[in-house]
């Protein structure tokens, strides 16, 4: 089927009580091993590009595979750029066919928060684009945003609401004590505070930082009603530790590039399922 939007894919999530996985590749067979699973698992999925993946494989070209990837399954696939700090790549991403951009302008003050995340969504809108921003400031280091632990803020529950409704955005990505990349110990969720925050607001909720979160924890998370949980780093991993275990246990005289990389694809379908399976996605496409 054709791609679906944020909107169109989260649109279930708080009333049935799933997230749908959303996945950062950075290449095909990463991609296609989350697709995979998705099929096996009945689950809609959200394939995320960071603004560096899309740099890396080309922008028209990430579009085109995705697209051909979802029109060859039966299962809802939205695929979505993630953390843009950059407007002009964002509104380059609406038009080459993504469904969903997320404008992350969370280091701004509120207000210019507010602003920019606005002209996301307007100009996302026009065609028919979903748009996440971020309240609050998630730590650790995602690609080109590091944030140490001074300058990361939870989200403030009496802001989201008010937040949402303003810019009109389709998801709004919350922080409440997970970071991006590996934890130095386990993190600490601030269940409360997200209690607060889905009394607060009906804009599907996100959490980002899923590498590393208690597998209970997420269970929590979903049944308290967060709609897209995003998981990136444990895939990376996977990726590089297939791929350096598949060059060292094959014989030097293989050439073919498919018997080193299809580990890559299995790996990381196997990572998803599982993910699938935590979130309640599973069955739910
Ligand atoms: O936006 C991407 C996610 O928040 C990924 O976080 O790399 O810590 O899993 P992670
Ligand atoms: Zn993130």
């Amino acid at each position: 089927m054709s791609l679906v939007t944020l909107r169109e894919i989260l649109k279930d999530t708080r009333k049935k009580k799933y997230a749908v996985p959303a996945f950062n590749f950075n290449g095909y067979e990463d991609a296609q091993g989350m697709v995979n699973s998705a099929v096996k698992m009945g689950s809609p999925v959200i394939l995320m590009a960071s603004m560096g993946a899309v740099r890396y494989i080309g922008l028209k070209q990430t579009a085109g595979m995705i697209r051909g990837m979802a029109e060859s399954v039966d299962i809802p696939i939205c695929l979505h750029l993630d953390h843009a700090t950059d407007m002009t790549l964002l509104k380059e991403a609406v038009i080459a066919g993504f469904t969903s951009v997320m404008i992350d302008a969370s280091k701004e003050p509120y207000e210019e928060n507010i602003r920019i995340t606005k002209e996301a969504a307007e100009y996302a809108g026009r065609y028919g684009c979903s748009v996440e921003a971020e309240l609050g400031r998630i730590g650790g280091r995602e690609e080109q945003i590091a944030v140490d632990d001074a300058q990361s803020a939870l989200t403030d529950p009496g802001k989201a609401g008010e937040f949402a409704a303003e810019t009109g955005v389709d998801a709004l990505a919350v922080a409440i004590g997970t970071a991006h990349g590996f934890y130095k110990s386990t993190p600490k969720l601030d269940f409360p505070r997200l209690e607060k925050i889905v009394s607060l607001t009906e804009c599907p909720l996100v959490l980002h930082g899923g590498t590393g979160v208690p597998e209970e924890d997420f269970v929590r998370c979903v049944e308290m009603g967060m709609s897209k949980i995003n998981v990136g780093t444990e895939f990376k991993a996977a990726y590089t530790s297939a791929l350096r275990d598949s060059v060292t246990g094959n014989e030097i005289s293989e050439v073919d590039p498919r018997n080193y990389m299809k580990y890559v694809k299995t790996m990381c379908q196997e990572i998803a399922e599982k993910k699938m399976v935590l979130f309640n996605s599973a069955g739910k496409a």
